[in-house]
C-alpha cells in the first residue's frame, strides 16, 4: 500500500511517536433514517487531550464507540496507533482496545461489587488471580482518583462525583495509553467536576495519556483541552486551540459556546 491510500500510515521511516495516537478521515455513520456522521476527519496527538463539543444527539457518542469499535462505520478510516481498525477481527480489535480506556456515558458501576472489586474487574477478566498483584494495582488506582479508605464501600453509597471516578479507576486500571472519556463531569456540581478536571489533567501529566473528552461543560473543555473540535451536522466544524476557539467570532461558535437556541428554537446544549 502506498501512502497516498494510508494517509495516516507513516512512512517506514518515520518514529512511532511521531504517529498520532488517533486518526480518523471521512467517517460516516447512519443509523435507520439518521445521517449520524457524514465524513468526520480527526486527529490526536500522543500525550495529547483533545475535547469534542457539540449539542445533544449530534454524534458524540456514537463517534466515541466507533473509536473503539462498539460501532461499525459506514465508511471510512480509523486509525489507532498506526493500525486501522476498520475490518479488524475480534482477536486484532481486543488489542486495540487493550490500549484504550473508557468512560461511558452512564459510567455504570456493577451495583453488587465493592469499590475495589470494581476498579480491579478488569485486571480479573484479563486473568490477573495474584491477590498482592490486585491489591498493589487497586490501591495505586484509589491513591490516583483520591479515594484511599473507600475501597469497601459498596457504589451505592457513593456520591454521583465518586462513581465518575471510580469509573475512571477502572478504565485506566490496566494502563491503557489513551482513555475517551463521555461526559465526565455531566451532573455534577461545580466543585466535583474542577476535581474530575484536574484528574484528567494528572493522568495526562502522570502517565502521558492521551485523553479524547466528550463534554457539555465549557468550563471542563477549556480546562483540560490542549485543542477543541467542534461537531455540528456531522463533520469537525472547527478544531483549534481554546484560545482559538475564544477568539472565534463564527457565529455558530459563538452561539454553542454561549448556550442560545438556534433560529428553529431547539437548545443548542
Ligand atoms: N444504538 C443506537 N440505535 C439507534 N439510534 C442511535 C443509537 N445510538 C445513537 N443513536 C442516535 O444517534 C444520534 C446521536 O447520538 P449520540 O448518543 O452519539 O449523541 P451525543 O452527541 O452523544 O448526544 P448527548 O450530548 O446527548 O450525549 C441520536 O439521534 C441517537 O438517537
Ligand atoms: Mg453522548
Amino acid at each position: 500500500m502506498t501512502a497516498a491510500t494510508t494517509p495516516f500510515a507513516p512512512p517506514v521511516s518515520e518514529s512511532t511517536a511521531a504517529q498520532p495516537m488517533i486518526a480518523v478521515r471521512g467517517l460516516t455513520k447512519t443509523i435507520g433514517p439518521q445521517k449520524i456522521l457524514r465524513g468526520v476527519d480527526l486527529h490526536v496527538g500522543r500525550g495529547e487531550t483533545l475535547v469534542i463539543i457539540g449539542r445533544s444527539g449530534g454524534g458524540k457518542s456514537v463517534l466515541l464507540k466507533n473509536l473503539v469499535g462498539l460501532m461499525q462505520p459506514d465508511a471510512g478510516e480509523i486509525w489507532i496507533d498506526g493500525q486501522n481498525i476498520i475490518g479488524m477481527n475480534e482477536r486484532e480489535m481486543a488489542a486495540v482496545r487493550r490500549k484504550i480506556g473508557i468512560l461511558f456515558q452512564s459510567g455504570a458501576l456493577f451495583d453488587s461489587m465493592t469499590v475495589e472489586e470494581n476498579i480491579a474487574f478488569p485486571l480479573r477478566e484479563a486473568g490477573e488471580r495474584d491477590p498482592n498483584v490486585l491489591r498493589q494495582k487497586v490501591g495505586e488506582m484509589l491513591e490516583v482518583i483520591e479515594m484511599e479508605g473507600h475501597g469497601g464501600k459498596m457504589p451505592v453509597s457513593l456520591s454521583g462525583g465518586m462513581k465518575k471516578r471510580v469509573g475512571l479507576a477502572r478504565s485506566i486500571i490496566r494502563r491503557p495509553s489513551c482513555v475517551l472519556y463521555d461526559e465526565p463531569t455531566a451532573g455534577l456540581d461545580p466543585v466535583v467536576s474542577d476535581s474530575i478536571n484536574r484528574l484528567i489533567r494528572r493522568l495526562q501529566q502522570r502517565f502521558q495519556m492521551t485523553s479524547v473528552v466528550v463534554t457539555h461543560d465549557m468550563k471542563s473543555a477549556f480546562h483540560v483541552g490542549d485543542r477543541i473540535a467542534y461537531l455540528h451536522e456531522g463533520r469537525i466544524y472547527f478544531c483549534g486551540s481554546p484560545a482559538e476557539l475564544e477568539r472565534s467570532g463564527d457565529p455558530l461558535i459563538q452561539d454553542f459556546m454561549q448556550g442560545r437556541s438556534d433560529e428553529n428554537g431547539s437548545s443548542v446544549t
